[in-house]
């Protein structure tokens, strides 16, 4: 495990209510929440694996494997619901292939689902990379994806030709 995973957890065990803020801080270094990490937070926080587990799979923010290199999240709150997120959330898993808390096979897009997004008025509404879009149809959305895949491919032809 890397020294500052143990920084983190140590720090953060000393205090009350400090299981969240170590989890949060965990995944905004690593990405993720790995495995391996699991252990270590039970007996740091004098609780059981199970116990870990559940917390983290109760809130979708956090995840357990590494991201995609675009991160698409989709509001599945009430206001969203009720404009067509739905409908946006089934053309997403379809146009992407893979469901909610998963990512394509080619590790572009990892799909998310979010909570409200304070955009209630404008809904639908998703994030592409930490970026908020607001009254998203589902042709937007695949314009949205097709230019984030499309810079996906332009990085890596840069990437190619630099070596
Ligand atoms: S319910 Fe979707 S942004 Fe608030």
């Amino acid at each position: 495990m890397p020294a500052s995973a143990l920084e983190i957890i140590e720090r953060h065990a000393a205090q009350a209510g400090g299981l969240l803020p170590a989890l949060h801080e965990l995944q905004e270094t690593f990405g993720y929440l790995p495995a391996a990490l699991v252990d270590s937070i039970a007996q740091a926080f004098n609780i059981s694996r199970a116990e870990v587990h559940g917390v983290i799979s109760f809130y979708p923010d956090f995840r357990t494997d590494p991201a995609g290199t675009h991160v698409l999240r989709i509001c599945r709150a009430e206001a969203c619901q009720s404009m067509g997120g739905e409908e946006l959330a089934s053309h997403a898993v379809r146009s992407l292939g893979c469901g909610f808390h998963s990512t394509t096979p080619d590790g572009r897009f990892t799909l998310e689902p979010v909570y409200c997004l304070g955009l209630c008025a404008q809904s639908p509404a998703v994030t592409l990379d930490d970026r908020p879009y607001a009254r998203v149809t589902p042709q937007r959305l695949e314009q949205l994806l097709k230019s984030a895949a499309s810079q996906h491919a332009g990085q890596l032809a840069e990437t190619e030709g630099q070596s």
